[in-house]
């Protein structure tokens, strides 16, 4: 079988649009702008991308865009006063700040110092234990847009087997509990999981979230599974020059893509999808926020 290519970068484009549409809505009926604060403490260059990044495409949404760049040294009152401003701004309607954080601050404490009406990220404690718990929450933006390409190509995902390889608080997690509200049996396998490849060759849908470049070959993938790979690894790549570098995933694309039904590639897959799902949470919460209704399909 040759997996058909789920295209991130189209389905995310479209996502943009579908919020573009709401944002107009909410300006033109309801005299509301959807605003986004994100934070940035100190000078990582990938930080600095994303956060660029994410800037532009608020603005091309419609949205009101607003960027504090802080210093490296910048002191955890300092920015918990910042986050508190942010807070009680009524034009601000959700709050990333950008992770990783200088070691010096405490990242819970800041995290769950947002208001969860406001965490975009749904990184916020009680964001956890709402989608935990099944109920409405703010939901973390890379498995969300996994979740939308899965549902996307799949319809009902009822009954599926799920792997989720990966335990991360951002993106392992939240993305088993996504798969388990949609009646998904899922299982989640990390570093110490004993006999990975019987595991994952169970599976129709394998999340791939370890960043561990290519870890996954294709014979551990069941013949028409579904692959969604959310690792994004630089490699060196002097076949191409010197100094020069390729982004793989947390699979190995070619032979994974010769068995599986469906497949996301590295670059173009899931990495987009997480920027427009950051924007729709930002429209979901400015509706939530002003007891309006909330779109369909930009949220679980
Ligand atoms: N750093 C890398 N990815 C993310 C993300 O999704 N949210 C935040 N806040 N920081 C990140």
């Amino acid at each position: 079988m040759t997996a058909m290519i789920i295209d991130g970068k189209e389905f995310a484009a479209r996502v943009r649009a579908k919020v573009a549409g709401h944002v107009t809505r909410l300006k033109d009926q309801h005299g509301v702008t959807p605003g986004l604060a994100v934070v940035l403490v100190g000078e990582d260059p990938a930080s600095q991308v994303y956060v660029r990044s994410k800037g532009k495409m608020t603005v091309e949404v419609g949205m009101k865009s607003v960027e504090h760049k802080l210093e490296a040294d910048t002191s955890e009152a300092e920015l918990l006063d910042l986050i508190a401003r942010l807070n009680n701004d009524p034009e601000i309607h959700g709050i990333l700040v950008q992770l990783p954080l200088p070691k010096h601050l405490d990242e819970d404490l800041v995290i769950n110092s947002i208001s969860p009406a406001k965490d975009v990220d749904g990184f916020h404690i009680s964001n956890v234990g709402l989608l935990g718990t099944g109920q409405k929450s703010m939901v973390p933006c890379t498995p969300l847009g996994c979740l939308m390409m899965l549902r996307d190509h799949h319809g009902s995902l009822s009954g599926m087997d799920a792997v989720v390889i990966g335990r991360s608080n951002i993106v392992g997690k939240p993305m088993a509990q996504l798969l388990l509200g949609d009646s998904c049996t899922v299982t989640i396998a990390h570093s110490r999981t004993k006999d990975l490849a019987d595991v994952v060759r169970r599976a129709d849908i394998v999340v791939a979230a370890v960043g561990r470049p290519e870890m996954v070959p294709g014979d551990w993938i069941k013949e028409g599974a579904t692959v969604i790979d959310v690792g994004i690894n630089r490699l060196d790549a002097p076949e191409k020059g010197e100094g020069k570098t390729r982004l793989v995933g947390d699979v190995d694309y070619d032979s994974c893509a010769a068995r599986a039904g469906a497949i996301t590639p590295v670059p173009g897959g899931v990495g987009p999808m997480t920027i427009a799902c950051l924007l729709a949470n930002t429209v979901t919460a400015c509706c939530r926020a002003n007891g309006l209704d909330e779109p369909e399909g930009l949220t679980a």
